[in-house]
C-alpha cells in the first residue's frame, strides 16, 4: 500500500514525503492513535499515568456490569499471560467478531461491534503491530460472564470497507469515527442498547477517578451540538480536550491518542461529523 505520509520534523517544519508504509508502521499509527487500544489495555501508575514499561499488558480498570466483570486483557505477545499463542486469524476474529480461540465471546466493552468495518489491510496491520510490541508477563484476572452478551454495531459499519471507500473524505471520516468508537460514548443508551436513531446526541455518564462526566452532543446541531464550531475548534476538542469556550474536558475520552492522528485524518473526521443529523 502506498500512501502519502506527513512527517513533522523535530524542528516543527512540515515535510511531505511519499513512501511505502509497512503493515507494522500502519498498525503502529492506528493502534497508538485513533484506536486508543492502550487506553483500556495498559496498566496505569499514580495519577492515572500509563506505565510505559508495561504497555498493552492489561488494563487498569475493572468493568463490573450486570452481565459481566472483566478487565482489559494482556494483548502483548507473552505466551503465558498474553496472546503470544494466538494465530493471526485468532486475533482477527477477536477484533472483528469478539470471539476467542476457545469459542467464547468477549465482553462488548472491547468495542468489536465497531471493528467489523476494518479494511482487510488495516486488520492485518493491527495484527502485525501487536506481534511487534514487547512481550510483558502480567496475568490479568480472568473474565466472569453472568448473562448473555449483546453487541451494537452502528448502521453502515457491519462489513469491511474497501480501500476505494476510504478515498472519499466523508466515508473515510465515518470509518475513523467508527474505529475510534466515538459514537459508542456519544450515543444515548436505552435499555442498555445504543440508540442509533439519536447518533451523536450524547448523554451517557462516565464515572472514574475524574469524578463524573457526561458525553456531549456532537451532532451538527448549531446550539446543542457542534454545528457552529470551526474545524479547528473541533480538532482541538478531539486532540487536546479543550472546548470552544476554552474550558477543559475530562476523561475518559482518549485525547492523547487522538492527538497522534495526522491533520488530514482529523480533517476527514470533521467532514463526517458535519454530516451527522442534528439532534437535541
Ligand atoms: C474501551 C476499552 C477497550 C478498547 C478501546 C479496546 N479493548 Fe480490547 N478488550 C477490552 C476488554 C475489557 C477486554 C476483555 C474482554 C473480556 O474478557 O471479555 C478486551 C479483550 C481484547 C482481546 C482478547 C484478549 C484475551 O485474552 O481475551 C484482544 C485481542 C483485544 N482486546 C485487542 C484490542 C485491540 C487491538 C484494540 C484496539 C484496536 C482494543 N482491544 C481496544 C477493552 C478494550
Ligand atoms: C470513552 C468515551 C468517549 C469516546 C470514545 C469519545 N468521547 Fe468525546 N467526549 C466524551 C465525554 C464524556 C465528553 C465530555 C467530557 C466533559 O464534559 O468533561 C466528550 C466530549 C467531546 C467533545 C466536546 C463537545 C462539547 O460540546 O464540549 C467533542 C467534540 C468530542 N467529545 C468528540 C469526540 C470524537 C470525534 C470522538 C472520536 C474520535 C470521541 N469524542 C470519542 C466521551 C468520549
Amino acid at each position: 500500500m502506498t500512501t502519502i505520509s506527513i512527517l513533522v520534523s523535530v524542528a516543527g517544519i512540515l515535510s511531505v514525503t511519499a513512501q511505502a508504509e509497512t503493515p507494522v508502521e500502519r498498525g503502529h499509527y492506528l493502534v497508538e492513535g485513533v484506536l486508543t487500544c492502550g487506553n483500556c489495555h495498559s496498566p496505569r501508575g499514580p495519577g492515572g499515568v500509563i506505565d510505559s514499561t508495561k504497555l498493552y499488558s492489561g488494563g487498569p480498570q475493572t468493568w463490573d456490569e450486570p452481565t459481566f466483570t472483566v478487565r482489559g486483557a494482556n494483548i502483548t505477545p507473552d505466551a503465558a499471560s498474553g496472546i503470544g499463542k494466538w494465530s493471526d486469524d485468532d486475533i482477527k476474529k477477536a477484533l472483528s467478531e469478539g470471539i476467542r480461540p476457545s469459542g467464547g465471546p468477549l465482553a462488548p466493552i472491547m468495542p468489536y461491534g465497531f471493528y467489523k468495518i476494518f479494511t482487510t489491510g488495516d486488520l492485518e496491520a493491527i495484527v502485525a503491530y501487536l506481534r511487534s510490541v514487547p512481550a510483558v508477563s502480567n496475568a490479568v484476572q480472568p473474565p466472569i460472564y453472568k448473562a448473555a452478551l449483546h453487541v451494537d454495531t452502528p448502521p453502515g459499519a457491519d462489513k469491511p470497507m474497501t480501500e476505494a471507500d476510504l478515498r472519499d473524505p466523508v466515508r473515510h471520516g465515518f470509518y475513523l469515527v467508527t474505529v475510534a468508537h466515538c459514537m459508542e460514548c456519544h450515543t444515548p443508551r436505552v435499555n442498555d442498547r445504543l440508540d442509533f436513531a439519536n447518533l451523536g446526541k450524547g448523554g451517557q455518564t462516565f464515572r472514574g477517578p475524574w469524578g463524573e462526566t457526561m458525553s456531549r452532543n456532537i451532532t451538527s446541531h448549531p446550539e446543542k451540538g457542534i454545528g457552529a464550531w470551526s474545524d479547528d475548534d473541533i480538532k482541538r476538542a478531539i486532540t487536546q480536550g479543550i472546548r470552544k469556550d476554552g474550558s477543559h474536558l475530562k476523561p475518559p475520552m482518549g485525547f492523547a491518542w487522538y492527538a497522534r492522528m495526522t491533520d488530514a485524518d482529523l480533517g476527514d473526521i470533521v467532514a463526517y461529523l458535519r454530516t451527522v443529523p442534528a439532534r437535541e
